[in-house]
């Protein structure tokens, strides 16, 4: 969408993961600030948006959504000024149905009153569902609508498509939306982050600065149980190993987290700069799975400058006794010359570790990635390498 807001994709943070529709002003004031002192907005999270249960049940008189009083006495502009005023943006959910997910007044029929409420708020960014809306066939008909009344709106209003990609949004929300929902909602489970990942492989042509962006969902990085109905959420490589896949993926990046309890070692893992770097890097290259056997996966994109993004997956499904797996990339594989050297560099770490030339192999833990940045030492350096050029596996 040409709204001047498709160059890189959104992070932030979202109330959805971790309050569901019981959220409230004080949580929103409190997150926006430790968004500033945990030292995330300054990492790139900069939207911090409200889903879904902010609504009243009604409409006003005059047909306008109004916040529910009782969670947000001071009403939404004022959440919107605070929230500006930490140097942060600030997103809204609605839907493009009767109803919102959790049973709010829905936007359909009245899409630009809304989009006119939204940008008279102060609204940065707009996540627009799809429930209450059985017809498929109007989904584009509908998304469209709202991203006209936003367009007339003249504020420019980042516009993410939640529509878990049941009508495969990726083949027409390019010129609709920022960024469109490719899955159903994430789950915090280690199948469930394969599962979503594993969904999207095959889409990294469909993404990119002039399009928009595949969305993988919210992140489930943290130390939290979301209810009793997960018990299991992952261990710190399961969740490192879904935090680098998502950004190689050039996935929004959204913390779902409760900041007032997420453990500092998170903390850091979220802020880890040149995992965040592939993420928002120039190029806007979405990465893909280039090649798998058993359970050992690589993936691979294009970064600006004719590096290379790659991440080794160990998948092994049981602890074996064999935790480490052997994991190596050859350059063809990348879109390098076979006998170029390059420079490889372990992206966690930060660190370099050396010259190599032909091929680059890691012993990866169980369920972990190795995050590897290969950067040829000597020409050509090749910028037009894409992952969907990849040999099929
Ligand atoms: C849907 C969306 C979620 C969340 C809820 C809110 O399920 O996919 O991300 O916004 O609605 O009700």
């Amino acid at each position: 969408l040409d709204n001047g807001l498709n160059a890189k994709p959104a992070m932030g943070w979202n109330s959805w993961n971790a309050f569901g529709p019981t959220i409230n002003e004080e949580i929103i004031k409190d997150t926006a600030d430790r968004l500033v002192a945990l030292g995330l907005r300054d990492a790139g999270y900069v939207y911090l948006n409200l889903d879904d249960g902010w609504s009243d049940l009604k409409r006003t008189a005059d047909g306008r959504l109004t916040a529910n009083k009782t969670a947000f006495p001071s009403g939404i502009p004022a959440l919107a000024k605070y929230v500006h005023s930490k140097g942060l943006k600030f997103g809204i959910y609605a839907d493009a149905g009767n109803m919102t997910c959790a049973g709010f007044p829905g936007s359909l029929g009245f899409e630009e009153v809304d989009a006119q409420t939204f940008a008279d708020w102060g609204v940065d960014y707009l996540k627009y569902d799809n429930c209450y809306a059985a017809q498929q066939q109007w989904v584009v008909d509908r998304y469209t609508a709202m991203r006209d009344a936003l367009n007339a709106t003249g504020r420019p209003i980042l516009y993410s498509l939640c529509n878990w990609g049941v009508a495969e949004p990726w083949l027409w929300a390019s010129g609709v939306g920022n960024s469109w929902r490719t899955t159903e909602d994430i789950e915090p489970t280690w199948d469930n982050v394969v599962k979503l990942l594993e969904y999207n492989v095959g889409l990294s042509q469909f993404a990119g600065p002039s399009r928009g962006w595949n969305d993988l969902d919210m992140l489930f990085v943290g130390n939290s149980r979301l209810g009793e109905y997960h018990p299991f959420g992952p261990f710190y490589q399961e969740q490192r190993a879904h935090f680098a896949l998502w950004a190689l993926f050039k996935s929004p990046l959204f913390i779902g987290h409760d900041l007032r309890n997420l453990n500092s070692s998170f903390v850091d893992l979220l802020k880890k700069k040149e995992i965040v770097a592939m993420n928002q890097d120039e190029l806007g290259v979405a990465g893909d799975l280039i090649w798998q056997q058993g359970t050992r996966k690589i993936f691979a994109t294009a970064l600006a400058g004719g590096s290379r993004g790659v991440v080794l997956w160990n998948l092994q499904t049981t602890q074996s006794q064999y935790p480490l797996s052997n994991i190596t990339v050859f350059w063809e594989q990348i879109g390098l010359g076979g006998s170029q050297r390059a420079t490889v560099r372990d992206v966690f770490s930060e660190r370099d570790l050396g010259v190599f030339s032909g091929s680059f192999s890691a012993a990866v833990a169980f369920h972990d990635v190795a995050v590897l940045r290969v950067t040829p030492v000597e020409g050509p350096l090749d910028d037009s390498w894409r992952p969907w050029h990849a040999q099929p596996l």
